[in-house]
């Protein structure tokens, strides 16, 4: 069936636009009257992930992003150990990897060379493989023990975004049902993180019905050479998201830093208006990455901050800033990548690049 454009001039402004409905799609059926996950698509028993050792998440671009944000809510939701690694690398590297690990690969296509090889090689080590997938019927979906699948729906633009959001939910629901199974969560810890998840369709709302405002940043970056971008945390895994989004439609260089590690390499390319972009969700991490901030506007950057409702004391460190909704951490990538997304739509629109088909890339790689 064809996929139509409706009124957006590009996909992947369509596909922004859907992230409301395919959070909503993706949790569909997985949340019961009590707040329990359901999902009985992955039949792990209690005892069978108590002799999950250490789990492996491996994926590529996008989707490997999303695994950094899995990896964080696994382990801080279980205490089960998650290494993360790049599917063209994991392969190579003689992974340990046993009967012991849960492999979890992470595809919106299903069919990313690299990342198929990664799901074999686990399978001939004994692993088993659970696969967050967007497409039901894909080598991935038909090759792994278990699917978890992302109902994103057909994604058409070459940069992945509503894919990417999908992800992220998919993996909270995962974190939340392994404590469950495990019981490594209290009942009303559980019931509040999943009244969080429940709101997160209705933030993303509120977060595009202000799209436009996120325009006059886009307009402040198109003609610099380097954009960076900044966190800490889960904002660190953000931030990678969002310098992979810009580069990949609107050319320009863009990097990602931890924001500690900024003064040991980034910091000697800030000249007198960079665009540095500083997430700035972590509540904990808050005056920490305020002072990279000012040791990259003492450089003469130009920040804009991007935090949660409520922390106005960033506009005294910031020249702009951009508010998402409030939630639980553990959440808050999936709002804070949102105006993201829209900084690269609008800065490659202005620029007036193919956005939906951004040259040399392709929406799948299935070369390895
Ligand atoms: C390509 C796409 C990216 C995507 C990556 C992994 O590079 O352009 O948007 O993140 O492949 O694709 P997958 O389908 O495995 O998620």
């Amino acid at each position: 069936e064809q996929v139509q454009k409706g009124p957006y001039e590009h996909y992947m402004l369509k596909e922004i636009h859907e992230q409301p409905l395919t959070l909503r799609n993706t949790m569909a059926g997985r949340i019961d009257g009590g707040n329990r996950i359901v999902l009985p698509e992955i039949p792990l028993t209690e005892q069978e992930l108590q002799r999950i050792e250490k789990m492996y998440i491996v994926a590529c671009g996008t989707a490997y992003h999303a695994g950094l944000v899995g990896k964080f809510a696994i382990e801080s939701l279980t205490r089960i150990p998650v290494e993360i690694d790049i599917a063209s690398e994991f392969r190579y590297r003689d992974p340990i990897v046993s009967d012991n690990t849960l492999v979890i690969v992470v595809s919106q296509s299903g069919e990313t060379a690299d990342t198929i090889a990664a799901l074999q090689e686990s399978q001939r080590r004994g692993a088993k493989v659970l696969a967050v997938t967007n497409v039901a019927g894909s080598t991935i979906a038909r090759q792994a023990d278990y699917v978890l699948a992302t109902k994103a729906g057909p994604e058409i633009a070459v940069a992945s975004t509503k894919a990417y959001t999908a992800q992220l939910l998919a993996f909270e629901l995962l974190a939340l049902y392994f404590a469950q199974t495990l019981r490594t969560l209290d009942d009303e810890t559980r019931s509040s993180l999943v009244d969080g998840i429940k709101q997160l369709p209705h933030q993303v709302e509120k977060l595009l019905a202000n799209a436009d405002e996120i325009k006059w940043f886009a307009e402040s970056i198109l003609d610099r050479r380097s954009v960076f971008f900044i966190g800490r945390g889960l904002d660190y895994a953000v931030a990678l998201e969002a310098s992979l989004k810009l580069k990949e439609i609107s050319y320009i260089h863009s990097e990602a830093y931890a924001a500690g590690e900024l003064k040991h390499g980034s910091l000697a390319l800030v000249e007198e208006g960079t665009p540095v972009i500083a997430l700035v969700t972590h509540q904990q991490l808050f005056e920490k990455t305020v002072s990279n901030i000012k040791e990259a506007k003492a450089r003469g950057a130009r920040v804009m901050g991007v935090t949660v409702d409520g922390n106005v004391e960033l506009l005294d460190s910031v020249d702009e800033a951009c508010f998402i909704p409030r939630t639980h951490q553990l959440f808050a990538p999936i709002l804070a990548v949102v105006p993201m997304q829209l900084l690269s739509y609008y800065t490659s629109l202005a620029l007036g690049n193919d956005i939906d088909k951004p040259r040399n890339l392709a929406k799948s790689v299935t070369v390895e």
